[in-house]
């Protein structure tokens, strides 16, 4: 029993705490150093250790040993442990029966709410509205951490142009800026105003670095990306989060120019540590370091543990090789005393500032009082809302009106399935108590309207997904042709079809990339047939990426994107079908016509031949090089104009800044959203600069008729980029050109000169 109650006195000096435990202000930087400085002294190599495992509590065999590792203070942190009762089984064994009686870090993915499910992240960024994606994070930290849960692995901040990655759904979409805002939004959410604020989490971001770029967006696969697109396009959002004070990292899994993210020196050490000052932990992805031999770089599991420490990951997950090699290499004197201290202390230090020393455990009886309150639900409601994008409104065909009276139809796998409108990293969530488009629409009219549902398709995954429970038995012919004739029957029975299309969830998430952007099954095939019935058909999708929409964005009058849009779904989507809610969402990816378009996205470099030119440009032969949508589109009921694009001066020194401001203006009958973007073109540099880069943003609301003046500054961080010429970060007196608008196709367009 040494050293607890030696430590004790220390361990509790200065800090004000919550009723949860939580510290109520945060301790200073050398309250927490003296604490972690006399821990320490006290430590053995062993309990060092011990603190840079992170245990598996289900899915591998090693999470049977994993309560008599603890016995021993062979373990820092537990993941993939749910339920507060079995939390607090293994804390109670860390704080009551290990020597120094070091709390353990629980960590899980809350990555889009805990029981309350949000829309999926690609989706919130869509809302473009960091704050609402602050609240709702608050929220997801709020029932995680009265779950017991102290650390969520997200935010996810890969940056993702190739809609075929199954896990573009986890992240903010293409751009580095929207990226950003997500990052910082999302870590204030998750953390609170401080790592240790009552009831939020720590927050770590992932996947460093460049996890998004997999060749052919088939996941895990090997990433090239120069430094040029390193630094301004895949970086961003990570430094944003260092800047907003983000706790923890994770390392990616892939190759990063053929060395393993998960030791990589030049990322964890000279880009994180030494160049953007984090003073956090890395935590390598799950088997990330026993990873290492399977991916031709190390040697046996001792190089891969001596590897993935020394550059830079502190603690490893799940995959046991630092418990199976570092006491030794620290014993042949491969690793420093001083080297694992390093790699101990922010651990202990994030320990420290969650107050998991003075409150380990977790209320048994409040949980339920937090999870899914009427709050949560509401702002799930609005979330799924404000992240829907409009894509198509011919003739005004929504709203719809809900006079009673008519027979609508809700046709299609996503119709209602309540799993797929959670998606993945929802695990926590009760698609029982999730609402369907149907539920919600039939509902939203009530006994007046005859509401009627077909799912008319199965669907299935040609190989099935790696995540339990994810497959249903496949239908039989017999059953598939039946369902798929009552669907058609239904439609031709009924004044309106909502068409519900799109993938399941297990199409989306990590090992769910795909070669293909046309929708899965006889979706297409369906939503042909019944549009050749000539009635107003809706098509609303559930999905986790952009689709081939080429035939519907021709043929069908009005269509939603919906994403997998969380527990509220239903309800969202059928306040914004019937005018009760107003769509003002816009696209965080560059649509494609189809797969054959990939790699698309808007902020490409111009080619020595313009794109208006004869011949001789770089565009297909076949096929348009213009996306369906470009990034940042997005309808709503109402119009907008722009106008008044003012410049405080035309031209602005190095360093300094410049103001611009639009006057927008509702020009529709109905109040509305609108998301007014900014894009830049810096003309000449020492190196070629893309076509248009977006660089503010800002989300209005404005009644039928109110104009409302938009301002936004562009300083040193805006005009400044990283350039391979001179190898480091410029900001160039140079010509620039600027638009503002509704999408990244704005044509308001301004110019502006740095000069020295
Ligand atoms: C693997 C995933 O890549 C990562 O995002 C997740 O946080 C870990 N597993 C833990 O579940």
């Amino acid at each position: 029993m040494q050293g607890w109650s030696l430590t004790v006195p220390v361990l509790v000096v200065g800090l004000a705490l919550s009723a949860s435990g939580q510290t109520a202000t945060p301790p200073s930087g050398q309250q927490v150093a003296g604490r972690v400085a006399s821990l320490l002294k006290q430590m053995t190599v062993e309990e060092k250790v011990g603190q840079l495992i992170q245990l598996p509590g289900a899915y591998v065999p090693e999470s049977a040993q994993t309560e008599e590792r603890l016995r021993k203070g062979l373990g820092g942190s537990v993941l993939w442990v749910r339920g507060v009762a079995a939390l607090n089984k293994l804390q109670r064994i860390a704080v009551g029966e290990s020597r120094l009686r070091i709390p353990l870090i629980f960590g899980l993915d809350v990555i889009h709410g805990y029981r309350n499910i949000f829309p999926m992240p690609l989706a919130m960024a869509a809302s473009w509205d960091p704050p609402l994606v602050e609240r709702a994070q608050a929220a997801a930290a709020r029932e995680a951490r009265a779950a017991g849960i102290h650390w969520t692995f997200a935010p996810n901040l890969d940056i993702a142009r190739d809609p075929r990655w199954g896990r573009l759904i986890e992240g903010a979409g293409e751009d580095p800026f929207l990226g950003a805002a997500m990052a910082r939004a999302q870590v204030r959410g998750f953390q609170g105003a401080y790592v240790g604020s009552p009831g939020h989490v720590l927050a770590c971001a992932k996947h460093f670095a460049g996890y998004g770029a997999s060749e052919g967006g088939r996941d895990y696969d090997s990433v090239y990306l120069s430094d040029t697109q390193l630094y301004n396009v895949y970086l961003p959002p990570f430094q944003a989060a260092v800047d907003a004070g983000v706790g923890s990292f994770m390392s990616a899994y892939m190759d990063l120019n053929d060395v393993p993210a998960t030791a990589n020196h030049f990322l964890l050490r000279k880009v994180l540590r030494d160049a953007w000052g984090f003073r956090g932990f890395v935590v390598s992805d799950a088997l990330g370091v026993g990873n290492l031999l399977n991916q031709g770089y190390a040697r046996d599991r001792a190089d891969a543990a001596l590897r993935g420490f020394k550059a830079g990951t502190n603690m490893e997950m799940a995959s046991g090789t630092y418990g199976e090699n570092l006491v030794r290499l620290a014993g042949e004197g491969k690793i420093s005393t001083a080297e694992l201290d390093d790699a101990v202390r922010p651990i202990l230090e994030a320990k420290i500032r969650l107050g998991l020393f003075e409150n380990p455990y977790t209320d048994e009886t409040a949980v339920e009082t937090v999870l899914e309150t009427p709050e949560h639900r509401q702002l799930t409601r609005v979330a799924a809302q404000r992240s829907a994008v409009l894509l198509r409104n011919e003739k005004g065909l929504l709203p719809l009106s809900k006079t009673a009276g008519r027979s609508i139809a809700v046709i299609g796998p996503m119709a209602h399935n309540a799993d797929n409108m959670l998606t993945d990293w929802a695990r926590q969530g009760d698609p029982k108590r999730t609402v369907t488009i149907y539920e919600g629409v039939r509902d939203k009219l009530g006994a007046g309207a005859r509401v009627e549902y077909a799912q008319a398709i199965d669907m299935q995954r040609k190989y099935p997904s790696m995540f339990p429970g994810s497959a249903s038995k496949p239908w039989t012919q017999a059953q598939a042709d039946k369902a798929y004739a009552e669907a058609v029957a239904l439609a031709k029975r009924s004044d309106l079809i909502i068409m519900a299309l799109g993938e399941l969830a297990s199409m989306s998430g990590e090992g769910a990339s795909q070669s293909s952007l046309e929708f899965p099954g006889r979706q297409q095939e369906l939503l042909e047939t019944v549009s050749a019935m000539g009635k107003p058909v809706v098509l609303v999708l559930v999905n986790g990426r952009p689709l081939n929409l080429v035939w519907a964005s021709m043929h069908v009058p009005a269509i939603l994107e919906a994403w997998h849009p969380g527990s509220e779904g239903g309800n969202a989507i059928a306040d914004l079908l019937f005018g009760d809610a107003v769509p003002g969402g816009k696209l965080p990816v560059t649509w494609p016509r189809h797969a054959g378009q990939i790699p698309i996205y808007y902020a490409h470099n111009l080619t020595h031949q313009p794109e208006t030119a004869p011949n001789f440009t770089s565009r297909y032969w076949d096929e348009s090089s213009f996306p369906l949508f470009p990034f940042g589109y997005g309808l709503s009921y109402t119009t907008f104009s722009y106008s008044n694009l003012r410049l405080k001066q035309p031209q602005v020194k190095l360093g300094g800044k410049l103001e611009v401001s639009v006057d927008v203006r509702n020009t529709g009958k109905v109040a509305g959203d609108e998301v007014v973007q900014l894009y830049i073109h810096q003309r000449a540099g020492s190196a070629s600069r893309p076509v248009r880069l977006l660089k503010g943003f800002e989300r209005i609301a404005l009644a039928p008729g109110e104009t409302k003046t938009v301002s936004f500054v562009l300083g040193k961080d805006e005009l400044s980029y990283w350039s391979s010429a001179t190898g480091g970060w410029v900001q160039e007196a140079e010509a620039f050109d600027l638009w503002v608008g509704g999408d990244s196709a704005a044509r308001l367009h301004g110019e502006f000169r740095v000069v020295e």
